[in-house]
């Protein structure tokens, strides 16, 4: 049968004419709905672990906005939590973890086979969204790359320069390495089993690849990608991969080709014009408007997005974001962004 879904068929690598449209963070504060059903979870965690609840705020911008694409409801910093890392959320703050700074805060995580205890509401999750969601929505998994993963991990905490994993890579290699492994391991379950349960696509967000350069960078972000990549395609064939090493700048060159997925999923810090010639040459390409457009809204939001789209409308392209949504951002942007991709 021909596959109906929009961004099934752009990750097979068909143009379209008007590109399918999903938006990083499209479940979140910018919505009432979602503000209103985190407060009935209580918070953010118990939010992520509850499947109705979750199924709901992932429907939600479907049923506002007829999305192509819905993304699971859940966070990159769970997997940490299922390895035995002491997780919360300051709120108005950000994330806080239990610290990795010497082997015995590796040796006491948990083995990599006992993360479902901890995720399987995640997998429950997706169940739930793969009954529910209207037939022409492509599901999407996700988890985030081991060096993102690894950076809160070691810190504890978001950080501005991820200067604690430098430093613990540089200091004790060996121990950053065993850390990335144990993550690598973990993913690779994790988003074996988000497939299982019904997601027809994984995405994996190594939003901190930027702050890795030459070498580091291809050891560190290229190949742990790969390994992923390479796993989930030897145990569920045909199920894409989307990457995301943001900010890597001239490494999004050949990072499709070096780590086989998909598509690549561009930041704003790229010209469209660039990364069509040097990156959609490989393969589809997804994202690149500046979210800061859905605060600011107006013409210069219409005049970016569809320079974004004539950009890439030579190839494979699925239209989103460079960075998730904020919290001030304005819902009617968010429909004007789409009205603008649809009336190409
Ligand atoms: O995109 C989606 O709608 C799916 C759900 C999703 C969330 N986080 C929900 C969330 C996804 C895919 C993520 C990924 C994620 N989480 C990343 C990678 C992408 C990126 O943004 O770079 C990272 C680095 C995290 C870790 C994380 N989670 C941080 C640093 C924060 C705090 C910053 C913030 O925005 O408040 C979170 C919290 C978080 N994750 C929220 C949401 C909707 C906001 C929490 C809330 O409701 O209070």
């Amino acid at each position: 049968m021909a596959e109906t879904k929009k961004i099934l068929r752009a990750l097979a690598g068909e143009v379209q004419a008007v590109p399918p449209i999903w938006m990083m963070r499209q479940a979140g504060r910018y919505l009432p709905e979602y503000r209103a059903t985190r407060a009935q979870a209580g918070d953010f965690l118990s939010l992520c672990y509850n499947p109705d609840l979750a199924a709901e705020v992932t429907l939600q911008p479907i049923r506002r906005y007829g999305f192509d694409a819905a993304i699971l409801f859940a966070d990159i910093l769970l997997v940490p939590q299922a390895l035995g890392a002491d997780l919360w959320f300051v709120t108005g703050e950000g994330p806080r973890l239990s610290t990795i700074t010497q082997q015995s805060d590796f040796d006491a995580l948990k083995p990599v086979e006992d993360i479902h205890e901890t995720l399987s509401p995640v997998y429950e999750t997706v169940r739930i969204l793969s009954r529910e969601l209207p037939s022409e929505t492509t599901l999407i998994g996700f988890a985030g790359a081991p060096w993102t993963v690894a950076t809160y991990m070691i810190a504890g905490r978001g950080t501005p320069d991820q200067g604690p994993a430098h430093a613990l890579r540089e200091g004790n290699t060996a121990l950053f390495e065993a850390l990335l492994d144990r993550i690598t391991a973990a993913t690779i379950e994790y988003l074996s089993a988000q497939i299982e349960a019904g997601a027809e696509v994984v995405k994996i967000f190594d939003s901190w690849a930027g702050s890795l350069k030459g070498d580091a960078f291809q050891k560190y972000a290229v190949e742990p990608c790969r390994v992923i990549t390479q796993a989930i395609k030897a145990r569920h064939p045909g199920i894409p991969v989307i990457g995301f090493p943001r900010e890597a700048g001239e490494g999004y060159v050949g990072f499709a080709k070096a780590t086989g997925v998909d598509c690549v999923a561009l930041d704003n810090s790229v010209s469209p014009d660039w990364a069509a010639e040097h990156v959609q040459v490989d393969g589809c390409v997804q994202g690149n408007l500046a979210s800061s457009h859905m605060v600011t809204g107006g013409q210069a939001l219409v005049d970016d997005t569809r320079r974004i789209v004539e950009a890439f409308s030579n190839g494979p392209h699925i239209f989103n974001l460079g960075h998730g949504i904020t919290p001030d951002a304005d819902p009617e942007n968010v429909q004007l962004m789409i009205d603008t991709v649809r009336s190409r």
